[in-house]
C-alpha cells in the first residue's frame, strides 16, 4: 500500500520529470540551432582553412584570386568572422611571419589569436620550442640550427630546459632569469624563420616578418605594398643603428618581397646554417639578419619609417617627424594595447590610419599641462643645474652634458630652468616649439622634447608637462592631411 507521503513524492516526482523533459527538449532544439555554424565539420574544416597556421603544407597560395574574406573558401559564412573581420582588407598575397619564445608564447599569442590572426587567411608562427596553443601550431626554429653550434652552447641551455620543462613553461621559469636567456636564444632563429617560410608557404607576393608584442595595421600595410612590385628586390624595413651598421629592426617588423626572397633565400640553399656559428658572436637576429642580406643579396634595407614604427600610441613622438604618415606597424604592444587599439581600428573608418589619428584619438583627450610620477622622456636639449645650488654636488653624466644648451645662448628663463618644474615649464613657454613642445623636470635637471609624447609613469621625483596651447595650435595649423605620407622606397 502506497502512503499518502510515498503518493505526494511518487506525483511529485513524476511532474518534475515531464517538465524537465519537455524543457530539455526545447533547450536541445536552440542549442542545436545556435551552435550548427561552429559545430558543423564543414564550418569548422573552414575555420580552420581561414586561420591557416601551418596546415596547408607547401602549396603556393599567393594567387590574388584566393581570397577568403570574410567568407570561408568553402562558403560556409561564419558568423562571428564576419562581424570581427568586416572591412578586412584582402591580405592573401602577404605571408606573416610571426617570431616569439617559448617562456612568452602563452602570454602574448592568444590575443593576437583573437584579434589580429583571426581574420588573416595564413600566417606562420615560430618559436624556440614546438608548441601548440589551442589549436595553433607553433615551430620550433632552431631544430635546424647546426646541432655542433648548438652542443656545448650556454645559449641553448634555455632551449634544452625547456623541453625538458614537465610541467608548464612560466612554472619551470620561475627560478632563473628566462626573459634574458630567451633574448639571447632569440639571435639564432630570424634566418632560420625565412628559410623555413620560404620552404613551408612559397609562392607569397610579401613575407612580413614580426614579433608576437607587434601590431601589425593590415588595411595600411595591404594598401602600401598595392604600389610595390613583389618581383623586384625589396627589403623594407625602419632602420637601427649598431656600431655604425644600418639594419631593420626586427620588433617593427621588416618585410621581404618574392623578388628578395628568391634571391637571399632560394638563391643560396642551406643559408640558415651559414650563419649559425656567426650567431653567437652577433648581438641580435635582426642585426644578422640585415648583415646577411647585404652580404648575399647585395640589398641595404629601405627605410619605411615611421609608417614601420617601433614604437606605440603612447610613445610616438607626435609632432613634425610624425604626422601625415600611416602607420603600418607598432612595437611593446602587450595584450591590452593589442585589444585596445583592434577595437578602435574596428570603429575607425578612416582610411588611410595616420598618425595623426593615433593622436587625435589616445593622447589629445589627455593633454593636460603637468603630471607627476611621470616620463615622456623629454630628453633632446637639457638645461643642468652646473653650480650646485639646487641641491647636493653631483656629477652629471657626459649624455646630458652633451646635449645642455651651451650656457652663453640662454635666455633669462632659460638660465633658472633647471631649478624647479614651474621654471622648467616657463623656460619652454620662452624658447620657440621647435625647441619645445613639452618638459621633464627633476632636481637639478630640465629636459625638453621637440615632439609630443605621452609616456608611462615614472619615478616619483619626476614631473612632466606640455605647452598644450602650443601643442594645440601646431595640430590646429596642420588641419587634415591633404597629402598623406607613404614611405618613398
Ligand atoms: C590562380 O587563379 C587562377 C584563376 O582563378 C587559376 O587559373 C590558377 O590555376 C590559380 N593558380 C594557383 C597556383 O592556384
Ligand atoms: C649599403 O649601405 C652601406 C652604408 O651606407 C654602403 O656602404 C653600401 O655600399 C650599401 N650597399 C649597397 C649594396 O647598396
Ligand atoms: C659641484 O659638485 C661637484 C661634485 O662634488 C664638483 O666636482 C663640482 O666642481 C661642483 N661645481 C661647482 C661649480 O661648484
Ligand atoms: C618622450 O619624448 C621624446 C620626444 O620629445 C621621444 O623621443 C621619446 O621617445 C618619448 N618617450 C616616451 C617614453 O614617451
Amino acid at each position: 500500500m502506497l502512503s499518502r507521503t510515498s503518493l505526494c513524492v511518487f506525483s511529485f516526482s513524476a511532474i518534475v520529470l515531464v517538465t524537465l523533459l519537455l524543457t530539455w527538449r526545447r533547450l536541445g532544439n536552440s542549442w542545436a540551432t545556435f551552435s550548427e555554424p561552429y559545430y558543423h565539420r564543414d564550418a569548422y574544416k573552414s575555420q580552420q582553412t581561414l586561420q591557416g597556421a601551418g596546415s596547408h603544407g607547401g602549396q603556393p597560395m599567393g594567387n590574388k584570386s584566393y581570397s577568403s574574406h570574410p567568407k570561408s573558401p568553402q562558403g560556409h559564412p561564419d558568423i562571428k568572422l564576419n562581424s570581427i573581420c568586416n572591412n578586412f582588407p584582402d591580405t592573401s598575397n602577404i605571408l606573416l611571419v610571426m617570431k616569439t619564445g617559448a617562456s612568452e608564447s602563452f602570454e602574448k599569442i592568444p590575443t593576437q589569436l583573437l584579434t589580429l590572426l583571426k581574420c588573416l587567411p595564413d600566417y606562420l608562427i615560430f618559436s624556440d620550442m614546438d608548441q601548440n596553443i589551442a589549436g595553433h601550431p607553433i615551430h620550433d626554429s632552431l631544430s635546424t640550427v647546426l646541432p655542433k653550434v648548438k652542443e656545448g652552447n650556454i645559449d641553448f641551455d634555455i632551449y634544452n630546459n625547456q623541453k625538458a620543462c614537465v610541467v608548464d613553461q612560466a612554472s619551470c621559469n620561475k627560478m632563473g632569469d628566462s626573459a634574458t636567456d630567451a633574448w639571447i636564444l632569440d639571435k639564432y632563429k630570424n634566418i632560420h624563420m625565412a628559410e623555413r617560410a620560404y620552404a613551408m608557404k612559397p609562392g607569397y607576393d610579401w613575407y612580413l616578418f614580426a614579433d608576437a608584442d607587434t601590431y601589425v595595421v593590415w588595411p595600411n600595410v595591404a594598401e602600401w605594398l598595392k604600389t610595390l612590385h613583389p618581383s623586384e628586390r625589396h627589403f623594407l624595413g625602419s632602420l637601427n643603428l649598431i656600431n655604425d651598421v644600418w639594419f631593420a629592426h626586427g620588433g617593427s617588423g621588416y618585410v621581404l618581397s618574392r623578388g628578395m626572397m628568391d634571391d637571399f633565400v632560394g638563391r643560396n640553399p642551406g643559408i640558415a646554417n651559414r650563419w649559425d656559428e656567426v650567431a653567437k658572436e652577433e648581438c641580435c637576429g635582426d642585426f644578422m639578419f640585415s648583415k646577411a642580406v647585404r652580404e648575399t643579396s647585395m640589398k641595404n634595407v629601405s627605410q619605411a619609417w615611421p609608417t614601420i614604427n617601433g614604437q606605440k600610441p603612447s610613445t610616438i613622438p607626435y609632432g613634425p617627424s610624425h604626422w601625415c604618415h600611416p602607420i603600418a606597424t607598432m612595437h611593446h604592444m602587450n595584450s591590452e594595447d593589442i585589444s585596445t587599439f583592434w577595437d578602435f581600428e574596428r570603429r575607425c573608418t578612416h582610411r588611410p590610419l595616420l598618425i595623426r589619428d593615433l593622436y587625435l584619438h589616445f593622447f589629445a583627450p589627455l593633454l593636460q599641462p603637468q603630471r607627476t610620477a611621470w616620463d615622456n622622456l623629454s630628453d633632446e636639449i637639457f638645461y643642468l643645474d652646473m653650480d650646485n645650488t639646487t641641491h647636493p654636488a653631483r656629477e652629471w653624466d657626459k649624455k646630458l652634458l652633451e646635449r645642455a644648451k651651451p650656457r652663453n645662448r640662454l635666455n633669462e628663463y632659460e638660465k633658472t630652468a633647471h631649478r624647479s618644474a614651474e621654471d622648467c615649464a616657463a623656460a619652454c613657454r620662452s624658447v620657440s616649439y621647435r625647441e619645445c613642445f613639452q618638459w621633464r623636470f627633476r632636481r637639478g635637471q630640465c629636459g625638453f622634447g621637440t615632439a609630443f609624447v605621452l609616456g608611462e609613469p615614472g619615478e616619483l621625483v619626476v614631473v612632466s608637462g606640455w605647452d598644450v596651447e602650443r601643442i594645440q595650435a601646431w595640430v590646429e595649423y596642420q588641419g587634415e592631411c591633404e597629402r598623406v605620407l607613404w614611405p618613398e622606397i
